[in-house]
């Protein structure tokens, strides 16, 4: 799920770094990490008296630094607010041409994101920028915005994304713990699981990329990776990652693992060579002991078009049976 399409949606976004939008010196150090996204944060990393300058920091830091190969996001603040139209128009206007995505937190419906795609198609208008080139990734962060994320999901073509944040989540519905990411004490199962794949299921539903939030104990490594590794598992396609130590194990957590990629790509040619001509234009074949169809196809899809957007190369080719 995570090869750009024509439209230039899904890009990469294993690793989406958060960089507080006031720290001009952490948005310098941010452009030498190997992050797939980086996200300059107007929010909650930005204490409310720093805000103001800090849309300025980040006009400057997106128009004069080097992004090259990272996607570019700006995390404004929500529409409870009094300062997301601002955020908007400051970081657009000053910025939209080195911009790729408007992160929206704390969606609660709909109308949030009909709200923010009108103010970008003005201001796209205004300035002469491409209409709809700026992406939208909408974070769901309370129980309003969970049982609504269907309609949050496709209530926009500029979706790209819908994010999970876990910290803001936990405390609006009163979950019993302070260490975001871990297990609840107490609760003898995953209290993510029903959150993680409600997401999930919306983002799938309409094509978006779905993303997990931070990981807050940043020192322990071991940890990030094992919460890292539940997403993957269930089909996620990246995480936040808060500190350097975290770029690398989220790079390779949500890669396939050589063997798998190899294994992929050699199931998209034995079906592509048991489908054709040559190969007898049969609906399934044998690759080796296992059996392979359309449905083998397309999950082969979603591990190869992974491994291809991380830039992996094959270590083995197809040989067809002999005749
Ligand atoms: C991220 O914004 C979170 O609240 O976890
Ligand atoms: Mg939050």
């Amino acid at each position: 799920m995570t090869a750009p399409d024509a439209a230039g949606r899904l890009r990469p976004r294993r690793s989406c770094l958060a960089v507080p939008g006031s720290n001009p010196r952490f948005l310098e150090k941010a452009q030498g990490l190997p992050a797939d996204q980086v996200f300059l944060d107007l929010e909650d990393a930005c204490a409310p008296l720093a805000k103001e300058d800090a849309r300025h920091t980040i006009v400057k830091a997106l128009n004069e630094g080097d992004w090259t190969g990272k996607t570019r996001v700006v995390r404004v603040n929500d529409w409870t607010t009094h300062w997301t139209y601002r955020d908007v128009i400051t970081v657009v206007e000053g910025a939209g041409p080195n911009l790729d995505c408007i992160m929206l937190p704390k969606v609660q419906d709909a109308q949030q994101i009909v709200a923010l795609d009108l103010l970008l198609t003005q201001i796209e208008k205004t300035m002469g920028f491409e209409i709809g080139r700026i992406g939208i990734e909408a974070q769901i962060e309370n129980a309003k915005g969970l049982v609504n994320v269907d309609e949050i999901a496709g209530a926009s073509p500029r979706l790209e994304t819908i994010v999970f944040g876990p910290a803001d989540f936990m405390a609006s519905i009163n979950m019993k713990s302070l260490v975001v990411g871990e297990q609840p004490p107490g609760y003898p199962a995953d209290a993510y699981h029903y959150i993680l794949m409600r997401i999930l299921m919306a983002a799938r539903m309409h094509d978006l990329q779905a993303i997990d939030g931070p990981y807050l104990q940043i020192r322990n490594v071991d940890g990030f990776r094992e919460v890292a590794g539940r997403a993957a598992a269930l089909g996620y396609d990246g995480k936040w990652v808060l500190h350097p130590g975290q770029v690398e194990a989220a790079n390779e957590v949500f890669s396939p693992s050589q063997e798998d990629y190899d294994h992929a790509e050699l199931i998209l040619d034995a079906y592509d060579y048991c489908t054709s001509v040559e190969g007898g234009m049969k609906g399934s074949a044998m690759l080796g002991d296992e059996m392979i169809d359309e449905a083998s196809r397309k999950m082969a899809l979603v591990v190869a078009g992974k491994g291809r957007a991380a830039g992996m190369s094959r270590t083995s080719t197809f040989q067809p049976p002999e005749a």
